[in-house]
């Protein structure tokens, strides 16, 4: 049926104990892990705009084709290249899920520029990592990672991402701290990669907004919802899905059903293929509690994108079960699964604990 025509999808059930948990970072060339936190300051202001640019000129008789960018920020950005958008963050970004984008560059003068904020209400750190992999005609490569040699300025003046802009007066952006450093410290930065190296580390088990001391959760069925949003140049082609849950799910992937399952201590993987171009991501779960007991669902999963560019690049996004999951604990609206739906009154979900821990340690 015509189900067929939007998704398709492979299964493959693996053991929990299979599973790896080793960093996903497959990708070497494009560690982050020598890019520092840059900001304005050492304290954000919080919900202030900060413009954050740098040029780049390559170096005489070498012309430019593309770059592969990999991008965090604490805790929301927007990426533009030569004054082009090119995506964002995800909402409520946590600075372990890394994006990656690739984009077509000029040949010799571009602009890396972004427009970042913290969000929330007290005083904070902010803070933006970056890995940018350039490519020139002639196969070889350049690497800028974000440091001191990029400028920041608070407030947007007008036409700060392009070309034209001239920030010479700006101030040279603040170093707030190297990869690894607090309050980054705990933090994982998975990047896309390509085959997905997936795993269950740092994702959290998640419930609906009442979640007793007890833990003990009275029988019945949950919708858990987490759409994605895309950017401009981004055509989702497929995404890898990591899911279990206590009891038994059912899971959805734009509308489409997937899968289920009925064993917490049995993952299953997914290949979701995306045959024509969302527009939306939506990912929803049922999830039953079959008997008043512990209940939850973990989730984690990458979604690559149609690359864009003209270099050989995997562009994509993380995405785990975390805050930005949203429930609802009353009766399951009809088509709750479908992008477009309007999830906005529902709750944020409630993160319970991280895997692998009690009571759904294996
Ligand atoms: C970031 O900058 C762009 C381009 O100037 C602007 O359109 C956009 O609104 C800015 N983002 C925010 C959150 O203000
Ligand atoms: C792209 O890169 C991957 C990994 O580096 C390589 O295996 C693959 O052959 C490359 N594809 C093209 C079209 O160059």
């Amino acid at each position: 049926m015509p189900m067929a025509r939007f998704v398709s999808f492979v299964l493959t059930t693996l053991l929990f104990a299979s599973i790896s948990l080793t960093a996903a970072t497959a990708d070497s060339s494009l560690a982050l892990s020598t890019s520092k936190w840059i900001w304005n300051s050492a304290t954000a202001i919080p919900n202030a705009l900060l413009a954050l640019r740098k040029d780049f000129t390559p170096p005489l008789g070498k012309a430019l084709i593309g770059a592969e960018i990999v991008i965090t920020g604490d805790d929301i950005y927007e990426l533009y290249v030569n004054g082009d958008y090119v995506g964002s963050s995800t909402p409520v970004t946590r600075p372990r899920f890394a994006q990656r984008f690739c984009v077509d560059l000029l040949p010799s003068f571009n602009v890396f520029a972004v427009n970042a904020s913290t969000t929330g209400s007290g005083a904070d750190s902010g803070g933006l990592l970056a890995t940018i992999l350039l490519t020139y005609t002639d196969g070889s490569t350049d690497t800028l990672v974000t440091d001191s040699s990029w400028r920041a300025k608070s407030g947007l003046p007008l036409g700060w991402e392009t070309l034209a802009f001239d920030d010479t007066a700006w101030p040279v952006a603040t170093v707030v701290g190297s990869y690894g450093v607090a309050p980054w410290d705990n933090v994982l930065v998975n990047i896309p990669a390509d085959p997905p190296v997936l795993s269950f580390e740092r994702a959290v088990w998640i419930w609906t907004d009442v979640v007793p001391a007890s833990g003990i959760l009275p029988a019945g069925s949950r919708a858990f919802r987490r759409s994605f949003p895309l950017g401009l140049n981004q055509t989702p082609s497929t995404a890898t899905i990591l899911i279990s849950a206590d009891n038994e799910y059912t899971l959805y992937a734009n509308g489409v059903t997937i899968g289920s399952g009925s064993n917490f201590k049995i993952a299953q993987r997914y290949t979701v293929n995306f045959k024509s171009a969302p527009t939306e991501l939506v990912f929803a779960v049922i999830v039953t509690n079959t008997a008043a007991s512990t209940a939850g669902l973990l989730v984690s999963m990458e979604v690559n994108m149609v690359p864009t560019g003209r270099t050989n690049c995997t562009a994509g996004g993380l995405l785990l079960t975390d805050a930005g999951w949203k429930s609802t604990k009353g009766s399951i609206p009809i088509r709750f699964e479908q992008p477009g739906f309007d999830d906005s009154a529902w709750p944020a979900v409630v993160q319970q604990v991280s895997y692998p821990a009690a009571p759904w340690a294996h």
